[in-house]
């Protein structure tokens, strides 16, 4: 059976690590890819992955580039590019400096590998991915974002670890923006199927809900250098494993709606049916009043920083 080929463009905090995970798990052959003034880096962190693999008994083959010619034809690319935030810093304070980082890499993706599917993690990340879209020319379908697999896992996380339970019995969904925003939904949150309304009291779900939003900002805050990374990096290679394995798994990521969620073009969180395809499936589910609202305002932030950045570096490429 062919293996799968993913590039990983960006062999920083999030694009190695992203690369450990999908070498651990055998997702297929990876390609990391950094910028020429990053000299033999790439090479030496591939290296470094390679003997990984021996550890994991992964028969995986890892290089190290800083050449576009290396990621040719791949299934996957992922855009870990451009700058991380620091202390003071909002996700929106990176906007100039990886809108363009996002538009050389996309350019160089569309000529390389342009049947792949993208998925952008570089931040603000609702915006990016917009901009990546626009940049590739792809269709909406392949190109996507990382965000709710990650902000899901921490709402799980939060909750197992209010009710002292195995966080693999927490399902949760969050949808909006990657912003302060963000919208967990607990309508949809359950623990091995009980409703978690019926475990946990509105009252304290909102401080949890509180707490979600803002663990991006803490870990910044304790980093100082930089942003989180690892749980990104896992996230980001689950949904690698659900398009390369065609598992067609069911995960929150920032997808072109239309007509879906009355949102009117945008890219925004969702839930999503990922496959070989890219996002196969758009699935609508009813929001309670209060979620519905926080969505909105959500869709309404991330629409104004993509005007912003349009009117402020337009895209090299109109739709
Ligand atoms: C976070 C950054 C990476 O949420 O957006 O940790």
């Amino acid at each position: 059976m062919k293996r799968a080929k993913i590039s990983i463009i960006g062999a920083g905090n999030v694009g190695a690590t992203t690369a450990h995970c999908c070498v651990s798990a055998e997702l297929g052959e990876i390609v990391l890819l950094d910028a020429p003034q990053s000299g033999d880096m790439p090479k030496g962190k591939a290296l470094d992955l390679s003997h990984a693999a021996a550890v994991a008994g992964s028969d995986v083959r890892v290089l190290g580039t800083t050449d576009y010619a290396d990621t040719a034809g791949s299934d996957v690319v992922v855009i870990a590019a451009g700058a991380a935030r620091t202390p003071g810093m909002s996700r929106n304070d990176l906007l100039a400096t990886n809108a363009r980082a996002v538009d050389s890499v996309a350019g160089e993706i569309k000529r390389s590998s342009p049947d792949a599917v993208v998925i952008v993690v570089t931040n603000p990340l609702d915006a990016m991915t917009y901009r990546a879209w626009r940049a590739t020319g792809f269709p909406p379908q392949r190109v996507l974002g990382e965000a709710g697999a990650l902000d899901g896992a921490r709402f799980r996380a939060c909750i197992a670890e209010e009710l002292g339970v195995s966080v693999e019995d927490v399902s949760a969904l969050v949808v909006g923006g990657h912003g302060e925003a963000m919208t967990p939904l607990p309508s949809c949150t359950t623990v091995s199927g009980v409703p978690v309304g019926r475990l946990i009291p509105a009252k304290r779900m909102a401080e949890l809900i509180r707490r979600t939003r803002q663990f991006g900002t803490e870990i910044v805050l304790m980093l100082k250098t930089g942003s989180a990374y690892y749980a990104a990096a896992a996230a980001t290679a689950m949904m690698i494993e659900s398009i390369v394995r065609d598992k067609k798994r069911l995960i929150c990521c920032s997808a072109f709606c239309d007509k879906e969620y009355g949102v009117g073009g945008c890219y925004i969180g969702v839930p999503v049916v990922l496959g070989a395809a890219g996002v196969e499936r758009i699935v609508e589910i009813e929001f309670s009043p209060s979620e519905r609202d926080s969505f909105c305002k959500s869709v309404e932030a991330v629409k104004a920083v993509v005007e912003a950045m349009d009117q402020s570096y337009p895209s090299p490429r109109a739709c």
